[in-house]
This record gives C-alpha cells, sequence and structure tokens, in this order.
C-alpha cells in the first residue's frame, strides 16, 4: 500500500510517498481502516524534524488523525461493523491508506460530516475540550484567552468555548485571521504582531486579567501569560516545540503570588482516561458537530502524495484551521 513517510529526519523534502507493507493483523481490540482523509497536525513537522519523539524505526510514518471506512473489526471490538465511517486518534502511521488503530479511541461520524471535516477532529478537538473543560474547568461568563486563533487549535477552542459561555479574547500575527476567528464568535482581537497581548488584556479585563489561557506557543509567551492571568487563573500549556520554544524563565514568584495553576497536558500521553474521555466526547460534543453548532474548519485539502506541500503550508503559517490530505 501506499504511505508517506521518511528514513530520516529533516526538511519537507524527506517526506516520501513510498510502498509499505499492509497491516498483516489487527489486535483484538482493533480495527482496520481504509483510510479516506487525513488530518495534519502541527506536531507531524516536528516528528519529520526529530523534535518530537516517536518509538518506531525507519520509515517513520507520521499522522495521528484519521478518518475512514471500517475494513476489519477485531475479535473483541463491539458495536463497529465492516464498511461503517469512523474517524481515530492514532499513535502514529495516520499518513497511509490502511491504518490500525484501537478501537476505544474510535468514534462513527455524524452524517453531515465528510471524511476530511472528521479528520480534523480528533487530535485539536479532545485537546481543547479536555483541557479547558475537563482540567481547567472553564466556566460560563469567565474569560479565556486563547492564543493563535487561527491554528487548528485555536478555531476549535473558539468555537468551544464561546458555545459554552465564555467570553474569549484571542491572538493571531495578522488582521485577516483575526477577522475570520471574529466570525466564529472571538470577542476580543489581539493583533500579537504590532500589540503586547498582556497589556491589551489588562484593558480589556480592566486590570484583572483572564481565568483561563490556552497556550500551544511555548516559552516567547510564557512571562506575559503570567502578566495576563488573572489571580487564581488556569494556565493551559499544550506545546512549544518548533513554535515558541519549550524553554524559558518563569518567574515561581509570580506564578505563587497569583496562585496559577499550571496545567501541561498531551493528548497522547494519556493512557486508557482517554477511552473515557472519548466516550464522553461522544455523548457530549460530537451531536454538536452533528447540529452544526460547532464545525470543524478545513482550509486546505491536500493528496496524500503533496504531504510535502502540506507541510510547507502548515510551517509559513498560511492555514487558517486545519490542513487535511486524502489518499
Ligand atoms: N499537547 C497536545 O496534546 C497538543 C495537541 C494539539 C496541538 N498541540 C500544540 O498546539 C499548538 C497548535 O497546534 P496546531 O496543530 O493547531 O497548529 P497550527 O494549525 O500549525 O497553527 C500554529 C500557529 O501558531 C502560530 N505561531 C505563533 N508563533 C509561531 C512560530 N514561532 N512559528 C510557527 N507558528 C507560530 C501561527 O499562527 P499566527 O500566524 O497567528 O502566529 C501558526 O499558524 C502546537 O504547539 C501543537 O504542538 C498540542
Amino acid at each position: 500500500m501506499k504511505a508517506v513517510g521518511l528514513n530520516k529526519f529533516g526538511g519537507p523534502e524527506v517526506l516520501e510517498y513510498i510502498d509499505v507493507p499492509e497491516p498483516d493483523s489487527i489486535g483484538s481490540e482493533e480495527l482496520l481502516i481504509e483510510v479516506e482523509a487525513i488530518g495534519v497536525n502541527r506536531a507531524d513537522l516536528l516528528i519529520r524534524q526529530g523534535i518530537y519523539p516517536v518509538e518506531k524505526t525507519f520509515p517513520v510514518v507520521p499522522g495521528f488523525d484519521v478518518a475512514g471506512k471500517v475494513k476489519q473489526v477485531g475479535t473483541q471490538v463491539k458495536g463497529f461493523q465492516k464498511g461503517q465511517s469512523v474517524f481515530s486518534l492514532v499513535d502514529i502511521d495516520g499518513y497511509s491508506e490502511l491504518v490500525k488503530v484501537n478501537s476505544h479511541l474510535t468514534l462513527p461520524f455524524p452524517g453531515n460530516l465528510s471524511s476530511s471535516e472528521a479528520a480534523a477532529i480528533p487530535t485539536v478537538v479532545y485537546t481543547v475540550w479536555i483541557t479547558l473543560f475537563k482540567l481547567a474547568n472553564l466556566r460560563k461568563g469567565e474569560t479565556v484567552l486563547i492564543h493563535a486563533a487561527g491554528s487548528g487549535v485555536g478555531i476549535a477552542a473558539i468555537q468551544l468555548a464561546k458555545y459554552f459561555g465564555a467570553q474569549v479574547i484571542t491572538t493571531a500575527s495578522t488582521d485577516e485571521k483575526l477577522k475570520r476567528a471574529q466570525e466564529f464568535g472571538a470577542d476580543y482581537l489581539i493583533n500579537y504582531s504590532h500589540q503586547d497581548f498582556a497589556s491589551e488584556v489588562k484593558k480589556i479585563t480592566e486590570g484583572k486579567g483572564v481565568a483561563v489561557i490556552l497556550d500551544g506557543i511555548g516559552a516567547s509567551t510564557l512571562a506575559q501569560n503570567i502578566s495576563a492571568i488573572s489571580k487564581g487563573g488556569r494556565l493551559i500549556l499544550i506545546g512549544g516545540g518548533g513554535v515558541g520554544g519549550l524553554e524559558g524563565n518563569l518567574h515561581l514568584g509570580r506564578v505563587i503570588m497569583k496562585s496559577i495553576t499550571l496545567i501541561g497536558f498531551n493528548v497522547h500521553g494519556q493512557g486508557t482516561k482517554l477511552y473515557q474521555y472519548v466516550q464522553e466526547f461522544q455523548q457530549q460534543i460530537l451531536p454538536l458537530f452533528a447540529q452544526g453548532k460547532i464545525v470543524s474548519v478545513i482550509d486546505k485539502v491536500f493528496t496524500l502524495r503533496e504531504a510535502r506541500e502540506a507541510h510547507v503550508y502548515l510551517a509559513e503559517r498560511k492555514n487558517f484551521g486545519k490542513v487535511v490530505l486524502r489518499p
């Protein structure tokens, strides 16, 4: 079967359209999926560069998010049938025509969604929903700061935070991205290429700061995040590698005096706890997609063969929403 993989770490040029063996067998709790769409994540770029650790020998096939049709069902799997349209979060190997998935991390998707829209969900929407609502307990009426409005994470976070009644302040590097974020419900817009976001947040919140910050930028926003957050605020840290950096200085006195809760989160580091989250997601959040109250924002679809171009597009920060590959 065809896949996109790499035999050494490096720039987009190391991604190759290659032949790899089909998965020979599946585990009793697994499904084999005929892949129709693959969500591209920022972390895929980090895997390609060798920054994101993966327990895999070359050729490494990146890809965390897939949607497609069930081709084979493991002996212990309940509730799935051959031919069903599903989406899934995988540890790796998503850039393929066929992929083995864990049935506990797989859900059928509503008929109003295309497979591209479904493949845009797992990594970013699970991360946003779990961190904002399960871990940081963002409540109706609270103000949240969401960085990088146009990122896959950002646009999902803006929609979910608004839907559940929070006030949303968001940042981006261009006015164009901010204008689009406003169309999705963002209340306050900060262009961080020429505005200091911490001072702007202080103005907007009349000096109080925001209750919650969702940050996938990293070290470069850390000090300002500590300024922009309110007493008792919750700072969610989900990324920084290949973006704003992973090593920064944190003034512990400011964290302690403000009683800030720091929440570090990796969706792939949840173990079996994620099974429960996925079930709750199916009951509480997936219906919002079915009703069109939350949407998958797809910026651009490439063929699997064009994975290099997709990586360049993301690296150049051109996307507003998700980039998808189709085999
Ligand atoms: N921990 C987890 O489980 C988890 C899950 C999903 C995502 N993440 C993390 O969340 C972040 C967003 O992921 P994503 O897939 O949604 O990203 P994405 O769609 O590629 O968007 C990333 C955005 O970050 C902004 N940015 C700010 N500084 C940047 C820099 N120095 N270099 C490049 N981009 C910069 C850019 O928007 P502007 O042009 O507006 O600056 C860029 O478009 C990443 O750090 C990712 O690793 C973590």
